[in-house]
């Protein structure tokens, strides 16, 4: 086992009807003005926003509202949430939301409490010194961001995606009542649970050993995921069942799954980025498309973690080591197929991408991973130009 440090800072606050104490945890921060920052009207026409402001209203908060975080939030919405902020005096910002209202609240966060380019921090060219305090209220379950230290902003010109980690921007709360994420369509329910996967098979296959602990948790997680899915696309009010993936979704990308391991291979989310970034599909889905050809693709590099992952969460068995690993990675397709999730690229864009916007993914993912990507195989250009070519 490796050595690891696990900080998970943020309170949870999770059930049904708990934003109603949203006003207890607001005092708490000590917090004067309110930055309220969210999607593209979900919670307006689930009545969310109306009951959220009713209750700042009630405890005597004062509060500003930012709307208009897309999948794959812009960077041109945080330059313009940031300069909400410092002429409000904003000092704490609620995002209400997914991963696109929470991941801009964190940019517009770092943007409010440091001086110039915010977008620096995406390129690695400096690191922030402050964040301004963010709290969340989730309404769907899938990327983590209300408990971890990363947000993904796209810059509009070019749509560069980029991921940041930084522990300073993880919430002081979230609020996560699975009855919110009643009203999501199958398809954002699928993609989200397809990602919260994702972030544990993305830390499980990697080149450590002995992890017993953290690969039970990590392969309960998944198995647990995967039964409630399916649950949800016949009953999407299954307070149970949203439940469970509500909390794995959070379990799933705060570290707890990592700890341990050399933090495992994240190459299907930077190819995925690149579909993101292009396409502007959802990223569950985008990672559904990918991960069987990235799996038969690296697999012979390390037979025995994907026959674990096999026998222990899909429950098959071949003839032999390398026979029982890629059956694992068929079923595991066929699951997708079965909560209509793409398996392909053609299924997820719509077409198949030309070998010219096959190029500009491979030359982005380069530069973004820094011209490598993967544990389990290191990949480079020409091996993200073959693997989105048998995507297709
Ligand atoms: O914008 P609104 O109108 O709210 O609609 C959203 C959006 O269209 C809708 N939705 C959300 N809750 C709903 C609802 N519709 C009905 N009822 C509800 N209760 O669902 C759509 C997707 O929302 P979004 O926030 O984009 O989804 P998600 O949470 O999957 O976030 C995706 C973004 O997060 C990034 C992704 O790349 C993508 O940009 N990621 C962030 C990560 C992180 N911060 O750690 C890690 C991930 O790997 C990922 O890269
Ligand atoms: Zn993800």
């Amino acid at each position: 086992m490796e050595n690891f440090t696990l900080y998970t800072p943020t309170k949870v606050v999770f059930g049904k009807d708990r934003e109603q104490e949203l006003g207890a945890l607001l005092k708490e921060e000590k917090c004067s003005k309110i930055l309220i920052h969210y999607g593209s009207g979900s919670i307006i026409r689930s009545g969310l926003l109306a009951r959220i402001e009713a209750v700042l209203t009630k405890e005597g908060f004062d509060y500003v509202k930012l709307g208009g975080a897309v999948p794959n939030p812009r960077l041109s919405l945080v330059y313009e949430g940031i300069e909400l902020c410092k002429k409000e005096g904003v000092d704490f910002i609620l995002a209400i939301g997914g991963g696109s209202a929470i991941d801009s609240s964190k940019a517009i966060a770092y943007g409010a409490a440091n001086e110039g380019d915010v977008w620096d921090f995406y390129t690695g060219k400096r690191a922030p010194k402050a964040c301004l305090p963010l709290g969340v209220i989730l309404t769907i379950a899938a990327t983590g961001s209300e408990t971890g230290k990363s947000s993904v902003i796209t810059k509009d010109e070019g749509m560069i995606k980029i991921g940041y980690n930084n522990n300073l921007s993880r919430p002081k709360f979230a609020i996560m009542n699975p009855e919110l994420t009643y009203t999501l369509p199958p398809y954002q329910t699928a993609s989200g649970c397809v990602d919260i996967m994702m972030h544990t098979m993305e830390r499980y296959f990697n080149q450590s050993d002995n992890m017993e602990l953290t690969d039970a948790f990590s392969e309960a997680l998944i198995r647990t995921v995967m039964k409630h899915a399916k649950i949800l696309m016949e009953k999407p009010h299954c307070y149970e069942s949203r439940a469970e993936v509500m909390w794995a979704g959070s379990l799933s990308h705060n570290d707890l799954m990592g700890c341990g391991t050399d933090g495992g291979d994240w190459a299907c989310h930077k190819l995925e980025h690149e579909l993101g970034g292009l396409y502007d599909v959802a990223h569950g889905a985008g990672l559904a498309a990918i991960w069987a050809t990235w799996a038969r693709y690296v697999y012979e590099n390390r037979v025995e973690r994907f026959e674990q992952f096999a026998t222990n969460v899909m429950g098959v068995t071949g003839d032999s080591p390398k026979d029982t690993a890629l059956k694992g990675i068929a079923a595991l397709e066929d699951y997708f197929k079965s909560i209509k999730m793409p398996v392909s690229i053609t299924e997820l864009v719509g077409h198949a991408p030309s070998d010219e916007d096959i190029e500009i993914m491979a030359e982005k993912c380069r530069i973004v991973s820094n011209n490598s990507a993967g544990v389990i195989k290191k990949l480079n250009k020409d091996d993200f130009i073959k693997i989105y070519k048998l995507a297709l």
